[in-house]
């Protein structure tokens, strides 16, 4: 494909290439360049990125009318990987993208070597296949480009649907959207087109979406309506509704619905069957509080009470709240009695560093949450360090109360050694209450869809655990990609070690300590690690258990292990990014003390 290189010359005179399938380059100063077409026959223009480079400003227009705002750090000397611009949706079939680089350059002839310029092309597709030897096989991740929070999501129809923030034009945070992807067993996640870009009030933020079975906003019987942030120098609370079971959404044309006088985002509803009307919660980041609005209709919302200044962690700002009333189980068999759960998000002030979800107990009135612990009593949904910005699917069926977080922590989310995608979201958990020592707190147990995709048991041998353990062999022709579920009784405050392992030396130790009745992960040798300082670490959670036999479940996908006591007193999420994957699993009691009662590693398969 040539590019007619036009330094230098003015805006008016600009060359156009003649088949109109061409991109033009103009360069009207050392920090501004044009590029145009008129293609009508290729659907992409590829623009490379290097990560590294700085950020160019890229304002596209179309047809002379501003189209779409984005930040590319576009490749200097190194190309990471391409990001596609579509042509094709946009009105009007005369391309510019105005690009404004940092002016860090020396002169002019730094921009012309900047080897973007070079490759930048047209093209028909753009190639999503995976090449990342870190992409799970069972957790959700975008094609491609960065991904935070989970949003807007909703069952309906047999379908499952998650959005999320989402950069189409790169792997580091940047130009928020709304991606897409739909699921009908929580498990298989097929790319939908994205839901919402950037508008006049900025970029997308988090939100929620919820199914308005009796018409309440007018926009018609089982619309889906979801409220989000919209993000520029201010942010304020924007509604968009579908009439097409939430594959494309109109935005309503009276945004913003809700402009609090701080800093604010990450809106949550529910349908509040006892008030008839809606509730909403709304973090109010910097002040430390979620705010509890009220409405008849999903647009004018009334402001009713706020919780949290003097409750909880308070490191870092309050973030995606979620409000879920749950039944209280003991046993895993339901009490008759349901308690409300308040999810808070907090970045940082987690308990390992970084980001972290905390949740509070307690009750809800329709107008106020009055949380039922002492207000320095701190509770977390995951103790590892990969698990934020969880909060849950609304309209699940069957009572369920699903929730799925984001496998990353803001300390490293966008340096994690991985280029086509950054993150994943963990494994759907399927949350409840239970008592322990006077405190209720939550549990958060593997969904039952994950049984569906263990392939058949590889029953380990069981028995006296001593020093030197008992080895079993990961599933090497499934990438070591496994569940494994071991029964174990420890006696006499024992501890017993779990270590995955590869022939490059690199583990992660589990240990299970009945003294103090905690699950702990080390993975400092887990493989690369020195992307960042706060990535090598040792999470500890409390096991709520009491009688020394655990039941613990592991899932081990890739990069990724989430730990679960099986009735899910305990969850702990951590990322790995192992040079080879782990093959061998060690089980040891180094003073005695412990008995296996059971071994079973399932390799997980997905049709
Ligand atoms: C949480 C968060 C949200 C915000 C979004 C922006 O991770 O900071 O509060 O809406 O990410 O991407």
């Amino acid at each position: 494909m040539p590019l007619i290189i036009s330094a230098g010359v003015l805006l008016s005179s600009a060359p156009m290439a003649a088949d109109g399938n061409d991109l033009n380059i103009q360069y009207l100063s050392d920090h501004n360049i044009l590029v145009r077409t008129s293609a009508n026959n290729e659907k992409y223009i590829l623009l490379p990125v290097q990560e590294s480079a700085p950020m160019a400003h890229i304002r596209v227009l179309s047809d002379g009318k501003l189209s779409e705002l984005v930040n590319i750090p576009l490749a200097e000397s190194k190309i990471d990987y391409y990001v596609p611009l579509t042509l094709a949706d946009r009105d009007g079939s005369n391309i510019v993208l105005d690009i404004r680089c940092n002016n860090n350059r020396a002169d002019l002839r730094d921009l012309t070597e900047a080897i973007w310029t070079r490759e930048i092309k047209l093209s028909d597709t753009f190639d999503t296949s995976n090449r990342e030897m870190f992409r799970p096989l069972f957790h959700h991740t975008p094609e491609y480009g960065w991904m935070n929070d989970p949003n807007g999501m909703f069952y309906k129809d047999g379908v499952w649907h998650l959005a999320f923030q989402w950069n189409p034009y790169g792997s580091k945070w940047e130009n928020l959207a709304w991606g897409h992807s739909t699921s009908e067993d929580l498990i298989n996640w097929h790319a939908e087109s994205p839901v919402l870009y950037r508008d006049d009030l900025g970029m997308v933020f988090s939100g929620s979406a919820v199914v308005d079975k009796v018409n309440t906003a007018g926009f018609g019987k089982d619309a889906v309506v979801a409220l989000f942030t919209s993000a520029d120098a201010s942010q304020t609370q924007s509604l968009a509704y579908s009439t097409d079971n939430g594959y494309t959404y109109t935005r309503f044309e009276g945004n913003p619905v809700i402009a609090y006088h701080r800093e604010s985002r990450d809106p949550n509803m529910f349908w509040d069957e006892s008030g008839k009307r809606w509730v909403l919660m709304l973090a109010s980041a910097l002040d430390g509080e979620m705010l509890i609005f009220t409405s008849p209709d999903l647009k004018e919302w009334t402001l009713q009470s706020k919780f949290g200044r003097d409750y909880g962690a308070h490191e870092g700002v309050w973030e995606c709240p979620d409000l879920l009333k749950l039944p209280v189980l003991k046993n895993g068999i339901p009490t008759g009695r349901d308690k409300w759960v308040l999810i808070c998000n907090i970045n940082p002030g987690g308990p390992f560093g970084g980001s972290a979800a905390q949740y509070f107990v307690g009750d809800f009135d329709g107008n106020k949450f009055v949380a039922e612990s002492a207000p320095e009593v701190t509770k977390w949904m995951d103790y590892g360090k990969d698990f934020y910005a969880a909060v849950s699917f609304s309209n699940a069926p069957e009572g369920r109360h699903p929730v799925i977080g984001w496998m990353s922590n803001w300390q490293y989310a966008n340096d994690v050694p991985t280029l086509q995608y950054r993150s994943a979201n963990t494994i759907v958990r399927d949350l409840s209450l239970f008592e322990f020592n006077g405190e209720t707190y939550l549990a958060s147990v593997p969904a039952q869809e994950m049984d569906s995709v263990r392939g058949k048991a590889i029953k380990g041998r069981t028995g006296k655990l001593n020093g030197k353990g008992i080895k079993y062999t990961l599933p090497k022709e499934n990438s070591g990609i496994c569940e494994i579920a071991f029964d174990v009784e420890i006696s006499g405050g024992a501890t017993v070690e779990a270590v995955l392992s590869n022939s490059k030396g690199e583990k992660v130790t589990m240990t299970l300590n009945a003294g103090d009745d905690t699950f702990s992960m080390d993975r400092r040798a887990s493989g690369i690690t020195d992307f960042s300082e706060h990535f090598p670490a040792v999470t500890t959670a409390p096991a709520y258990n009491g009688t020394g036999r655990y039941c613990v479940r592991l899932f081990i996908d890739r990069s990724s292990i989430e730990a679960f006591d099986a009735s899910g007193r305990f969850a702990m999420t951590n990322l790995v990014f192992p040079n080879e994957a782990y093959d061998t699993l060690t089980i040891s009691a180094p003073d005695g003390n412990a008995t296996l009662h059971r071994m079973n590693i399932y390799p997980i398969l997905i049709k």
